[in-house]
This record gives structure tokens, sequence and C-alpha cells, in this order.
């Protein structure tokens, strides 16, 4: 691609807008913390990047909770809104922006997108009459109900029979042009068991979705008439143009679509793949602007089977869970235990069981007993040995060489999963490397070439492991690139693509005996299972 002179590739990543009918849960984490991996990756490539988080604060479930707690929605939003901030901090994501739906700026954007879809031709005025699930604020088919009328992910709640005057988009007017998008970007749906539910859904014929309500009064009246307030998707996607703007400038669509978009990729969950796969690709088209890159839908974190959330009141609680282990431990077990994608059970006893095995053996325990043997055979200092002086058949070279590479192509494919496999492939080899080298006894026998060839090898195999898994553990990284002796912290980000840039980092065989050592400190303390934080 060509890009003006000094001008970085951009790359923009959004989460989902959180209700806030509650405190966040591990659900609402696991999208944020995957979309601040992808951030780091891409900006560790050098590319210039912006994170989107926010809330979404507006609609009837929202005004019920606040109603139900006695507060007024926004002194209730307010609160629930800085839960989310915290958790945030905690979690050490490096967001970009956290756009709420609520801001007076985004009702500017939502008005004028409303305009441009108004002067399409594509909003009228009709009867909607439908079941309502308020907690997926979405209509139901009757066949998609379970008895009782329930709702299929909210298992406890009831969808609500309507029938009211509404504003409609088109949606049907875009069935064919959506069809072609969906052939002609293959990738634009991820990955491919949601891309086939879409076509699937969408094949079945799109029918026009009601975009205002009139009896919510908890949302931005219609620009049309404002005896309706506008329904909360229809204002919940627009958060992420609003989430472009730069803090000072006037908040027009020029504006806010200047630099970042189209946006590069929406990270979400499964169940709001309708929204973001159909109707805001139709919206966009209507409105005449560009699409984002790609969807990609992941599953849902589970307990005993069930989709944990709040509705269903069986969540896990993020913050007793980052407070007991740390953001590096809860980040890497999401990502390394349950492919992205899939859905994935949480269990605390494995979530110990993974943490000690890969992060406080393999890794920890081999940083720590090679430093050890480099104070003791080497004289504290890095072996001198010149990586092309290694064999290329060498157990850690052969793979190390190929690593990058691989781990590369795992990130951009989001399987994360994939790239801690990878980068385990390194580690492992390299204790065994250490288990059938044995320095101590070539040590005891004279042959300090050996050792040291042993010990290098070994070290430069755990920094290439450090550096691939930077953007899942930055804090555990950082530690062990400050044991190597370099002076990176893979939390600064405005110079880490240039402190430690992937076209020679991200390669194996950089270490130099110029650097000097630091102290050789545990980098992760065994986890110990004491009474569960789950509920
Ligand atoms: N407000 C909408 C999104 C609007 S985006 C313009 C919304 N909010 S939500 O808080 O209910 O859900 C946000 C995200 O969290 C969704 O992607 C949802 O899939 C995800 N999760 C909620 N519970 C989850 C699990 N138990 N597991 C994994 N993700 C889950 O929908």
């Amino acid at each position: 691609m060509n890009l003006p002179n000094n001008s970085k590739e951009t790359f923009a990543v959004t989460t989902p807008l959180y209700y806030v009918n509650d405190l966040p849960h591990i659900g609402s984490a696991y999208t944020t913390i995957a979309a601040d991996v992808v951030t780091r990756f891409e900006r560790l490539r050098g590319k210039s990047v912006l994170l989107i988080t926010g809330t979404d604060e507006h609609g009837q479930k929202i005004q019920r909770t606040a109603e139900s707690n006695g507060r007024s929605p926004q002194a209730h939003s307010d609160e629930i809104a800085a839960g989310f901030e915290s958790l945030w901090q905690q979690l050490n994501i490096q967001y970009d922006r956290f756009i709420r739906t609520t801001a007076p700026r985004h009702e500017a954007i939502v008005q004028e997108f409303f305009q441009r879809v108004w002067d399409s031709g594509d909003i009228y005025l009709s009867q909607q009459q439908g079941w309502y699930c308020v907690s997926c604020e979405e209509f139901k088919e009757e066949r998609e109900l379970l008895e009782g009328h329930r709702c299929a992910i909210h298992t406890n709640k009831e969808a609500e029979w309507r029938d009211e005057q509404n504003y409609f988009f088109r949606l049907s007017r875009y069935q064919t042009q959506l069809e072609a998008l969906y052939q002609k970007r293959p990738d634009f749906i991820q990955p491919e068991s949601r891309r086939n539910e879409v076509l699937s859904f969408v094949s079945q014929g799109l029918q026009d979705f009601s975009i205002s309500r009139v009896n919510v009064d908890w949302g931005f009246p219609v620009p049309v008439d404002p005896s309706h307030t506008l329904y909360v998707w229809f204002d919940a996607l627009l958060g992420y143009v609003t989430a472009l703007l730069e803090p000072e400038t006037e908040p027009t669509l020029e504006n806010a679509l200047s630099k970042w978009w189209p946006i590069n990729l929406h990270l979400i969950g499964k169940d709001i793949l309708r929204f973001h796969a159909v109707y805001w690709p139709a919206m966009l088209m209507s409105a005449g602007l560009s699409l984002p890159g790609r969807v990609f839908g992941h599953g849902f974190l589970t307990k005993n089977g069930q989709k944990m959330g709040k509705s269903l009141g069986n969540t896990l609680d993020p913050v007793a869970l980052v407070s007991r282990y740390g953001a590096d431990a809860v980040r890497y077990y999401f990502l390394k235990e349950i492919e992205f994608g899939k859905d994935g059970d949480f269990n605390e006893t494995r979530f110990i069981n993974i943490l000690n095995a890969d992060l406080a053996n393999d890794l920890g325990n081999l940083l720590n007993r090679t430093l050890k043997m480099v104070h003791k055979y080497c004289d504290r200092q890095i072996p001198n040995c010149l990586c092309e002086h290694i064999p290329s058949d060498h157990p850690l070279k052969a793979i190390g060489l190929s690593l990058g590479e691989q781990v590369k192509q795992a990130y951009v494919e989001l399987a994360f999963n994939r790239a801690c496999e990878a980068v385990l492939t390194l580690v492992r080899a390299s204790n065994k490397l250490i288990d059938e080298q044995a320095p101590w006894t070539l040590y005891k026998q004279g042959q300090q070439q050996a050792v040291e060839t042993v010990l290098y090898t070994v070290l430069e195999s755990v920094r290439l492991a450090s550096y691939l898994l930077s953007p899942i553990i930055p804090n555990i990284s950082s530690e062990i690139y400050k044991q190597l002796g370099f002076a990176t912290n893979f939390n600064d980000k405005t110079q880490i693509s240039v402190a430690a840039p992937f076209t020679t980092h991200a390669t194996w065989g950089i270490l130099s005996d110029k650097q000097k050592l630091g102290e050789a400190r545990p980098i992760f303390q065994r986890l110990e299972l004491l009474e569960t934080v789950s509920s």
C-alpha cells in the first residue's frame, strides 16, 4: 500500500459499547482484552492505532434498571461507566477513546447521520407488532423464543408484546448489496461459522426494522418527530463514529471520518452479530459511507454451559479475579485457553493450573534458572555467540527463525491461542535443551563454548518468547526484557515500536553480549487455589 511520507498506516479497533445495566463482568472484559491485544500487536508492528471502547447508555433496559434502583438514568450511567473505566485500568487496557452514548457530541453525529439516511428515503413510519426482549433490546421472531415467550439468551426473561407506531429503516432495500458485499469480501465476517450464520439469515429475506420507540424517554428524540426516541441500537452503533472525533473538534461527520475511517475491525460477541454484520453495513450504505474492514464475532464465556451474563446473574467478578491474580494472568488465561470464536467454560482450578504450568514453570523457571547459570558459569555476561555461527538446524534456532512470522499470522487471524501455543513450543524446546545438554555437567567437563551456546540460545529464546507474548502479558514481558538488560517497557505506547521494532525484535538471534543482565527475580509467582471468586 502506498502511504504518504511520514504517515503511518492506521488501524482502528472497536469493542462493543457496553450496556450500563450493571457493573462489567468477565464477558465484557473478554472482548476488551482481545481488542487491547490486537492493538498492542499492531502498534508493535509500527502502525498508528486507535482502540475504541465505551458504554451504551440509552434505551429501555437502562431506563428500567435505573428506575428500579431509584435513580435517574444519567446518574446510574455515570456510576457504571466509571466502573468500566476503572476495570480497564486494572486490566491494563490501553484504550484511546472511551465513548459514552449520552455525550452531547454523540447526539450531533446521530442527528447528522439520521438526516442522511432520511434524505436517502430509507426511513418511514409504520406499525410495529411483535415480541420484544428488553435485555437484548431486540424484536424476536416467535419461533426464536422458548416456551412462555422466554428469550433464548436471557432464559429468565419473557419477551414483551409490542404494538405501536415506529419509524422503520428500509433494510430490505439493501438485501442485494449486502449479499454482494459478503461475496466480494469473504473476510468481512469472521470466523467462517458466523459468516455462514449471517448468509443464511440474509438469504431468508431481510425485513425492515424499527428505529424508534414511543414509550421510552431515555434516548435521543427522533429529529423529524420528537414524540419518538431513537431505538438504542441505531444510536449505539454510531458511537463508533463519534469516538473517532478528536477531542477538540466540532462534532460533524466530516471531522469524525477524516482520519480513522473506515474502522479496520469490530470485535463483538456472537449475540450481536446481526447488528454489526447486517444492520450496520446497510445503515452505512444508506448514508453513503464506506464500510468497516471486518467484523469478528467471538464465542461466549459460559458457566456450566450457560452464557455468563448480567441478566442471568451467573457472572464472574473480573475485579476480584484481577485483584487476586493480576492483569497478565487473567489476560493470558482467556486468550490461551479458549479458541477465539468458540465458547469456553471458566474453571478456576484450570485457570490456576494453566498459569502455573505455562507462566510460572515453563517460562518463569526457564528464565530464572538460565540467568542463574549465566551468573555462575559466564561471569554474569551474556555469552558472546554470533547467531550466524549457530547451525540452522540447532533445535531452538530452527524454531526461533520462523516463529515471528508464524505468530504474526496467528495474531492477524485473531488466533490468540495458536500464537500462545507456537511460543510455548519454543519455550518447551528450551527447557528440553537444558535438561538434555545439562550445562552444569558441560561446565564441570570444561566445555565452556558448549555451555555458552546452550545458555545463549536459551536466553535468546526466552527473549523472543516474551517479545511475541508482550501484547498479551505486557508486564511479564517488560520484566523479562529488563532482566535481559533491555530498557524496554511494553506498556509505553508512544515508544514501543521504536524501542523494540517488530522487524528486528521478532527475529531470533538479536541478543548481544554488550547488554548488561539485570537481577534474576521470579517473573510470575505460583498461584494457589484459595476459595474461588466465581459466584
Ligand atoms: N450495548 C450492546 C452493544 C452495542 S455496540 C454498538 C451490547 N452490550 S452488552 O453489554 O450486553 O454486551 C457487550 C458485549 O459483551 C457483547 O459482544 C456480548 O457478546 C459480550 N458478552 C456478554 N456476555 C458475554 C459472555 N458471557 N461471554 C463473552 N462475551 C459476552 O450488546
